[in-house]
């Protein structure tokens, strides 16, 4: 029988605890349709700046493949992460940089949703096109619409007990994800 299950991780782009963007991801499973998992993908916290010396003298670290195996072996990725300066938060960017040189580098056809809280009124917009960019070049297929920018986010999740208040933004995530699945079972396929 086929698994009817559709397993996606997230990655988070704040490293700090009280990540407003964190607080968004751990909401997701509540709004997914019925046969979506969702859970998070192994850190990237660790990472080392990416440089292509050490890639060529020690391989890629443990905890690269740790992350570049959860990607490929997940049906879709989530990207919950802040904009910093108009664009992609440096850990998050050096993460990708370094899950794109693992041989048969797993974003190639994976399918990606895109969701942004910021304290900006565009909730991160900017960072999103960034974003699309980087995974056009690594072949990824990211779902167009809807879109989810989180502005104003502290006016619309609830900082001490990480619940999203606005009911609207709420609306909006549970579209996505639907919509989000129908996307992978379309052009989903592991590699
Ligand atoms: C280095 C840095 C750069 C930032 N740049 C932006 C920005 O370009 N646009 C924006 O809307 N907010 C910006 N912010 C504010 C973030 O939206 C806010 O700190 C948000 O809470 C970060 O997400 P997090 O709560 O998930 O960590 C920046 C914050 C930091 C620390």
């Amino acid at each position: 029988m086929v698994d009817a299950t559709i397993n996606v991780i997230c990655i988070c782009g704040s490293l700090r605890k009280a990540s407003y963007n964190r607080m968004v991801m751990n909401a997701l499973p509540a709004l997914a349709p019925s046969n979506m998992r969702i859970k998070e993908a192994p850190p990237f916290a660790e990472f080392p700046l990416y440089d292509a010396d050490v890639e060529q003298s020690s391989g890629f670290p443990a905890a690269v493949q740790g992350l570049a195996e959860a990607v490929r072996a997940a049906d879709g990725v989530i990207f919950n992460t802040p904009e910093y300066n108009f664009s992609i938060p440096g850990g998050l960017k050096n993460a990708i940089d370094w899950v794109s040189r693992v041989p048969n580098q797993p974003f190639a056809g994976k399918p990606v949703a895109l969701q942004s809280a910021a304290n900006g009124v565009l909730g991160g917009g900017r960072m999103q096109y960034d974003l699309r960019r980087s995974m056009i070049f690594l072949d990824a297929l990211t779902l167009n619409k809807p879109e989810i920018f989180i502005g104003n986010c502290s006016q619309r999740i609830d900082a001490k007990t990480g619940e999203i208040t606005d009911q609207a933004t709420v609306g909006f995530i549970r579209q996505q994800l639907a919509a989000f699945a129908t996307f992978i079972e379309r052009h989903g396929g592991k590699r």
